[in-house]
């Protein structure tokens, strides 16, 4: 059988089980927050895409209050989970979950992978679309975007429209992206 390099365990997937983390992308945002410094304590964060909780666990032990959306559980104490696709899920109910508006929206989401470039491109970006509008809707001024992206031809376009709105917006490739992984992070400060 042919190897699939995405189940290769690797040293963040060694780290993320001996530091008990449900996965090992959560060293991709704990990269981005070192970096940037986004998650403070008593914020109120949503977590897009927060199955099996690895992104959600940084962010609950890092004191801040989090709504967690996805398709499937999530299972980890001290948040409130939606078990939802985030086009059915609206502004307000993860406000009134949040009790306020956001200080920072999280997306991590991704699609089932088919393998063809194009069209996993064009379906990660309508659930980064998706996540931007809910980021415009519920994020207080000053608040923070952090979205995955899959590189591909809608990525500029999408990054510029997610430039209009923030004052500072970055690329970031943390290193726990695999080599062949085409994704990296627009990490997005200062909603206006
Ligand atoms: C890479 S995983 C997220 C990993 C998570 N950040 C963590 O650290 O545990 C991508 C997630 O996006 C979710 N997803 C895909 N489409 C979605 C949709 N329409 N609504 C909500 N979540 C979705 C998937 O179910 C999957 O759990």
């Amino acid at each position: 059988m042919a190897k699939n390099p995405y189940q290769k365990p690797d040293r963040f997937a060694q780290k993320a089980k001996e530091e008990g983390y449900a996965a090992r992308s959560v060293y991709k945002l704990a990269e981005i927050d070192q970096r940037v410094r986004i998650l403070k304590r008593g914020q109120r964060v949503v977590d897009l895409g927060c199955s099996p909780g690895s992104w959600s666990a940084y962010v609950l032990e890092r004191g801040c209050k989090l709504v967690g959306v996805d398709l499937t559980e999530t299972n980890l104490p001290g948040g409130t989970f939606l078990i939802r696709s985030v086009f059915d899920v609206t502004s307000d109910e993860l406000r009134t979950a949040l009790g306020g508006p956001a200080d920072v929206v999280l997306s991590d989401m991704a699609p089932l992978t088919t393998g063809a470039r194009d069209a996993d491109h064009f379906a990660q970006i309508e659930l980064a679309t998706r996540a931007f509008d809910v980021a415009c809707d519920l994020l207080a001024p000053g608040g923070a975007f952090i979205c995955k992206v899959f590189e591909g031809p809608d990525a500029k376009a999408f990054e510029l429209a997610v430039r209009k709105r923030f004052d500072g917006v970055r690329r970031v490739r943390p290193e726990a992206v695999r080599q062949n992984s085409r994704e990296w992070f627009l990490v997005a400060e200062h909603f206006q």
